[in-house]
């Protein structure tokens, strides 16, 4: 018997479902998402029945001490920084999800994972639905990863890549990406919302039970038919972000989602022609081409688990209009805004008439309170034209009443200060009273923003 069809509309971006066309989703705000899908009307609880049955012969709850885990139930992509991001490696049967802007370097990032698994595991799969075999071939030689054990696959229906898959022996599974690739099962276009969530369950099952990391790509662009990776999150295990800006080489893979490691880790890496090199020491790029001028203030983020300096620049000049311009990259908009109401009223500094530009340089995102400080200095630094102590690093939260409050980590930022061969540091005045390690630095303690002005005064 046919299964009976029914056609709805659903949210692009969140998937939520509506039996008419709306503007806007209601339930995740975004506007102009919804498009015409059919599914089948019975399928949800009957399909949902028959699973339980076909379960309920095989269910066999075990005690907890008797599973074991051993060290190799994690593999080495053989790219430090992508192991890193991902807790120490990635864990056996967990699936892997890696979203970014078009052109970023996802393919490039996960075949250089590939040859390196491939070499050191043997079998992995590379299934590609955007490029050509040869297309691939062409960017693997660029980056010198054709390991004989790479096997690739241009292939789109799900049902087929894991017939094959399931037969082979494998170490890993690579695809590229999961707007690509489709279902039988789903009857809506690739790329639409319930094919990409039907299409990753299959390959979530697939990594399960053959016990070997599966990675997907996923664009997170929401124009047209193409369903950004977030309604995916939730599915899988690890969800990675690998962004940066055009205008630099530097790319940014971020975690945003871990079961089995630590969130907000961030791997750092450099575009060239041969393919992604491991930035190491991130203070170093970011401050390499650090200014002696004024507005200019070194930073350290913690950034996952360790600490990471960072030029702040900021520009201020009398505005020529009505309205002041105020420009903030990198840094939160809304808190830069405070920190310059702060300025003002605790600060006694007029900043009402003036152009305010604030930006982070090397493409880095703050999203740390912690840099309140650097963000004040530079800002004051170039309001009175100024420059800073060369080799000072300044880092702190700024409370409303122009209190300086203390943060946390505080020695793990001294620690790579002082290994990057910075000379003086401002840290709140709390955070050096509980200071119990010994630094190479002189260090100086501020309570108010009123100290601080003094300091870059003087
Ligand atoms: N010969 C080259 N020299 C330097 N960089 C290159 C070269 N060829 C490609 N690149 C870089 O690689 C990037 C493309 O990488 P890649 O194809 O891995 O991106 P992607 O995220 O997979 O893109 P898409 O979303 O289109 O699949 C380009 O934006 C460019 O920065
Ligand atoms: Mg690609």
């Amino acid at each position: 018997m046919k299964p009976k069809l029914k056609r709805v509309f659903q949210c692009q971006s969140c998937g939520y479902i509506s039996p008419k066309w709306i503007g806007k989703c209601p339930d995740c705000g975004a506007w102009n998402s919804f498009v015409e899908e059919v599914i089948e009307a019975e399928s949800i609880s009957k399909k949902a029945e028959t699973a339980r049955l076909k379960t309920l012969e095989d269910i066999q709850p075990v005690p907890i001490s008797s599973i074991k885990i051993t060290l190799s139930d994690r593999l080495s992509t053989g790219i430090s920084e992508l192991d890193r991001v991902l807790g120490g490696g990635v864990v056996r049967g967990s699936l892997v999800l890696i979203g970014g802007d078009p052109g970023i370097g996802k393919s490039t990032l996960l075949l250089q994972a590939t040859d390196n698994l491939a070499k050191k595991y043997g079998r992995v799969l590379y299934v590609s639905g955007e490029e050509s075999l040869t297309q691939i071939k062409l960017r693997a030689e660029r980056l010198g990863a054709i390991s004989e054990n790479i096997l690739l696959l241009s292939e789109t229906l799900v049902e087929k890549i894991l017939d094959w898959a399931s037969e082979e022996e494998l170490n890993a599974l690579v695809v590229d990406s999961i707007q690509t690739v489709y279902t039988e099962e789903a009857m809506s276009a690739p790329g639409s919302v319930s094919q990409i969530r039907e299409s990753a369950t299959k390959f979530i099952n697939f990594a399960k039970q053959k016990g070997i990391p599966v990675f997907l790509i996923g664009h997170v662009t929401k124009e047209g038919a193409i369903a950004g990776p977030r309604v995916l999150e939730h599915l899988v295990d690890t969800v990675l972000y690998f962004e940066g800006d055009r205008g630099y080489a530097y790319r940014i893979l971020r975690s945003v989602k871990n079961r089995f490691g630590p969130t907000n880790e961030i791997g750092v890496f450099e575009m060239t022609g041969t393919g992604l090199i491991e930035v190491e020491n991130p203070s170093l790029i970011f401050l390499s081409e650090h200014s002696q001028n004024s507005g200019s203030a070194i930073t350290a983020t913690i950034e996952g688990t360790r600490a990471i300096l960072t030029e702040i620049q900021a520009l201020v000049a009398p505005s020529n209009f009505g309205m002041p311009r105020r420009n903030f990259i990198g840094v939160d908009y809304q808190r830069v805004n405070l920190l310059v109401a702060v300025l003002e009223k605790r600060g006694r500094i007029n900043l009402a008439g003036a152009d305010i530009f604030v930006n982070v340089v090397g493409g880095l995102k703050i999203t740390e309170p912690s840099s309140d400080l650097a963000v004040i200095s530079a800002i004051v630094s170039s309001f009175r034209d100024i420059p800073l102590h060369e080799g000072m690093v300044i880092f702190g939260e700024v409370g409303l009443s122009g209190e300086i409050r203390a943060i946390s980590q505080t020695e793990m930022r001294l620690k790579e200060a002082s290994r990057i061969g910075m000379k003086h540091a401002i840290i709140p005045k709390s955070n050096l009273e509980r200071l119990k390690e010994k630094f190479n630095l002189k260090i100086k303690g501020v309570g108010s923003i009123n100290e601080l002005i003094e300091i870059i005064g003087s």
